[in-house]
């Protein structure tokens, strides 16, 4: 495994931090030495009992009642895909090198964690304008939609448009329990639309349709009658939302040409990080235990995570299911809320710089832009005043606000934590997405809350089922 060639990313809190003899508002909104040295100790523990978990989930035996729903897979999938699981690793890529042979577009169906770590990684990783470019400046991939993820008419007719009668797409469908109602009913959808687009071959429209699915459910069973030649599991002991480095991701990011190899590296890198480090210095846990002391002891319920770069937004909404899902049990769980700066500045930007005082701001900063550098020129026309900024970047103005908001937040006691990203590639994400994985579990262990398993999340589905199909899923139990 290539770690030696990995920049890592970086969790500081020290804007945080009250020194002890500061203002009495100071120390009321900020965290003093005393409470990191109360967290010390339980972030030990904490991890202690996550490889203890994590022992008992690779012995494979039985699994205590009260430690279920436990989803401790996802832990070791990066090692496990790098190492003896190459081959299956080998294979997701070599299917999406077929299909990006052989289609120009993919639809990607599925929900939650069923799809939001793809639309992450497409939104960072890939152009910008990936769809709207010609074939060869995608570097030969297909153009990417997600579908599946909500019940809404016209979105799926929208693309229905785009791509009936034409006979160069694919269908990646993706769900663990295989009975989802949105994408199974969006499956169907699609499924039509593509047997007509193939005339009747069917060999050629089994090729189109790659599942992603558990072992056994209705998904599986589809697939298997279907004849598709090629289907990918998504293993037991791995929970939708901490599925992105199984198929789930690695699939539609491989179909974007995205490099999956570097994406794992990064996530084994950090498992390394979280093994070796001191609390404090470990990003997963410095991260569960900053963001639930300022949670806890200061009242900062709402946990903004605050991008500054569009490219980021959904990897916000991912990691907004993640914490919400996990941890938004039994009265409990800070409320996510992505922001995108510096759009939202002009939106929410006001409150978080003078409403209650109930949010915890991270900032999610990338440090190196990854494209050609856009400055300000000199115009002989400067009604607007700018030829004073001529020759300053786009990323000095980004700087600029970064720094200019951060300090107009920090005079007014509104405290800041920032992970910074050293560039916006898959090295870095991959880092980022075990961390914040590793960091739910650890928060839920110390707010003695199971972060697997989602059961309001069932209540809904088996409400809408029962409202659809009447008295028949009574019977069914
Ligand atoms: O985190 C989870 O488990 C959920 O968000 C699921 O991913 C989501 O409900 C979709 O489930 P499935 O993949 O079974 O269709």
């Amino acid at each position: 495994m290539n770690t030696n060639s990995i920049t890592p990313i970086t969790y500081d809190y020290s804007g945080l931090i009250a020194p002890d003899k500061a203002a009495q508002i100071a120390q009321q909104t900020g965290l003093l030495d005393a409470d990191l040295k109360f967290l010390i100790p339980r972030l030990e523990s904490v991890r202690r009992e996550m490889y203890w978990n994590l022992d008992l989930y690779g012995k494979g035996g039985p699994i205590p009642a009260e430690k279920q729903p436990f989803d401790a897979g996802f832990f070791a999938l990066p090692e496990s895909f790098l190492g003896q699981d190459r081959q299956l690793l080998d294979k997701i890529i070599a299917t999406a090198d077929r299909l990006a042979k052989e289609v120009d577009r993919v639809i990607v169906l599925g929900i939650g964690g069923s799809y939001m770590g793809g639309r992450a990684l497409m939104e960072a990783c890939c152009h910008p304008y990936h769809n709207e470019l010609l074939r060869k400046r995608r570097g030969g991939r297909p153009r990417i939609y997600f579908e599946g993820n909500n019940v809404d008419n016209d979105a799926v007719e929208g693309l229905l448009d785009l791509v009936e009668g034409d006979d160069d797409w694919a269908i990646v469908v993706i769900s663990k329990s295989g009975g989802t109602l949105e994408p199974a009913a969006a499956f169907r959808v699609f499924l039509e639309a593509l047997r007509k687009s193939c005339k009747g071959n069917e060999e050629k429209l089994c090729r189109r349709i790659v599942p992603v699915t558990g072992e056994k459910g209705r998904l599986r069973e589809l697939s298997k009658a279907l004849g598709c030649p090629t289907a990918f599991p998504i293993p037991d002991g791995v929970g939708g939302r901490y599925s992105i480095f199984t198929a789930v991701g690695l699939l539609p990011a491989a179909i974007m040409g995205l490099d999956v190899v570097r994406l794992l590296e990064g996530a084994a890198a950090m498992n390394e990080r979280f093994h070796t480090a001191a609390p404090l210095e470990n990003p997963p846990l410095a991260y569960a235990g900053i963001s639930h002391l300022m949670e806890t002891m200061r009242g900062a319920t709402i946990r903004v995570l605050s991008t500054w770069g569009k490219g980021l937004e959904a990897v916000g909404l991912w990691y907004d299911q993640l914490l919400a899902e996990s941890l938004g049990k039994h009265g409990q769980g800070a409320t996510p809320l992505t922001v995108v700066n510096t759009r939202d500045l002009h939106s929410r930007g006001q409150q978080h710089q003078e409403g209650r005082r109930d949010k915890l701001i991270t900032n999610l900063i990338v440090d190196k832009p990854q494209r050609r550098i856009i400055a300000v020129e000199k115009s002989k026309f400067d009604q607007d005043k700018l030829n004073e900024l001529a020759g300053k970047t786009l990323p000095d103005i980004l700087s600029a606000a970064i720094e200019g908001t951060n300090r107009a937040y920090a005079e007014d006691y509104r405290r800041t934590a920032s992970i910074h990203l050293p560039q916006l590639d898959e090295v870095s994400l991959g880092q980022l997405f075990q961390m914040l994985m590793i960091a739910t579990v650890a928060e839920g262990r110390l707010m003695g809350i199971n972060p697997y398993g989602q059961p309001g999340v069932e209540a809904y589905k088996r409400n809408m089922n029962a409202i659809l199909r009447g008295e028949r899923m009574k019977d069914e139990g």
